[in-house]
């Protein structure tokens, strides 16, 4: 068995996507780096797709990939799902775009605030980037408040508060600024407005005394605190339940507005993670799963939270909001995932974990697979466990090691995530499972070799 080397597996990876590659350069002519989102680069340069279909995409070159990317977890009824499509098309005959509701939107919110405990009203958008910045906006009007509190590592959309302290700011290998316990809020992008730095609060995963020291420090001119229960554009962290709670705690004492934000947790459970946790915010973010794979976002959360709105206090509109397309989606796919789908596809994701986390004790590789539900992150870390911070994984990460699993991953047929991430979708199968499992097996040992 010969090692695997970056320079092996980026080279098989150019000449298979080859078309893709040179898609990208030519499109790069009209969009900046050739397509409009920065994440879909997967190394060297995004796959173009051309179709898909149940656990599948089809590249351009004409290979047919088992997807445990899922448009960042997005897609949890996979491609062209038959519920879906049938949606879509008993509503495309009558129109699309009008400027007045349709019923599918109230549909949906109902659907929604069955689900979720803390959710009795609802708000959609076109996007959770834009649904975030409603959440802070209602929490700013709700409290007279300025500030807004997140978590490094933590990914809430492109709105400028949320775009600090994401990911250390300038190269591989740099660590987010300040001490682990009093982190200081970094921006990730050129262009944020400085006195929009002067209101983010950054605050520690999984410490929670030094998030009420920080907390308190601030709490007098900060509105909410935005979270996600288990990050993913950050990499993959789970916030544990004692610290949520104790989270919980600490702004319900203090007057800041707990801001879930559920775009990928959704996932976890039929009730959201926050159900698994027992945890009720004041606010909900939702998106990607809710739109079945059209653009959606929606802020929701206690109706008294809302009752500034309903007055005309606080604003929100959108040409596209409560689209219809997007909101038919999101019914036929949140039906598709009933409680049965939830647990069938949840009992994957601890197969996926508990196999591959006793091979990987038996047999002595730093790999370590871990998160809630069908959403899960892998790091190849001399950490000795799975990462509690998104320091600890830019601290132990082998960054090679990842983009070698990564681009094998590709080369042998499995999409994952770029950044150490998968998820699963409804149509996967036990083969499905057993493919990812012993193809993991098979790269990670060849790292090794
Ligand atoms: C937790 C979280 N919040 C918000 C967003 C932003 O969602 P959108 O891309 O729909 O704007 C994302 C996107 O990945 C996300 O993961």
């Amino acid at each position: 068995m010969t090692r695997l080397t970056l320079e092996q597996v980026s080279a098989t990876f150019t000449e298979k996507f080859l078309l893709s590659g040179q898609l990208g350069k030519a499109s790069s002519q009209y969009i900046p780096g050739g397509y409009s989102r920065n994440s879909l680069t997967f190394g060297p340069h995004a796959i173009f797709v051309e179709s898909g279909d149940g656990q599948y995409i089809n590249t351009v070159e004409g290979h047919r990939l088992l997807d445990f990317h899922n448009n960042f977890s997005c897609s949890i009824t996979g491609h062209n799902h038959p519920r879906i499509r049938e949606a879509l098309e008993e509503l495309v005959p009558k129109g699309f775009s009008f400027g007045n509701p349709m019923s599918h939107e109230c549909e949906l919110a109902q659907i929604l605030c069955e689900r979720i405990e803390a959710v009795e009203k609802v708000i959609f958008s076109c996007s959770a980037s834009e649904s975030c910045l409603s959440a802070i906006r209602i929490a700013r009007a709700n409290t007279g408040r300025n500030k807004i509190a997140k978590f490094e590592g933590g990914y809430h959309g492109i709105g400028d508060e949320f775009m600090m302290s994401l990911h250390p700011i300038i190269a591989p290998g740099m660590m987010f600024p300040g001490p682990e316990t009093n982190p200081i809020p970094v921006a990730n992008t050129a262009g944020i407005p400085k006195h929009t730095q002067e209101n983010v609060v950054v605050l520690p995963q999984n410490d929670l005394d030094s998030c009420e020291r920080i907390l308190r420090a601030n709490a007098s001119d900060t509105a909410g605190l935005i979270m996600e229960l288990q990050t993913g554009a950050g990499g993959v962290v789970v916030l544990e339940q004692e610290f949520v709670q104790g989270i919980r705690e600490i702004t319900q004492e203090l007057g800041i507005l707990m801001i879930i934000d559920e775009t990928v947790t959704l996932r976890a459970d039929y009730h959201g993670m926050q159900g698994l946790y027992g945890v009720t915010p004041d606010l909900v973010v939702l998106g990607k799963a809710i739109g079945g794979g059209m653009p959606i976002g929606a802020v929701a959360g206690r109706a008294r939270y809302f009752e500034m709105g309903d007055q005309g206090m606080v604003y929100h509109s959108g040409t596209h909001h409560g689209h219809p397309i997007a909101t038919i989606a999101g019914i036929a796919c949140l039906e598709v995932m009933d409680e049965q789908a939830y647990a069938r596809l949840n009992a994957y994701g601890k197969r996926i974990k508990d196999e591959l986390t006793q091979w990987a004790s038996d047999t002595d590789h730093p790999f370590f697979i871990y998160g809630v539900g069908s959403h899960l992150g892998y790091e190849i870390t001399g950490a000795g466990h799975a990462p509690r911070s998104c320091r600890d994984i830019l601290q132990y990460s082998n960054e090679d090691h990842m983009q070698i699993f990564a681009f094998e991953m590709a080369n042998r047929g499995v999409f994952p995530m770029y950044r150490g991430q998968i998820t699963l979708s409804e149509p996967m199968v036990d083969a499905d499972i057993d493919m990812f499992i012993k193809t993991t097996k098979d790269i990670v040992t060849e790292i090794f070799a």
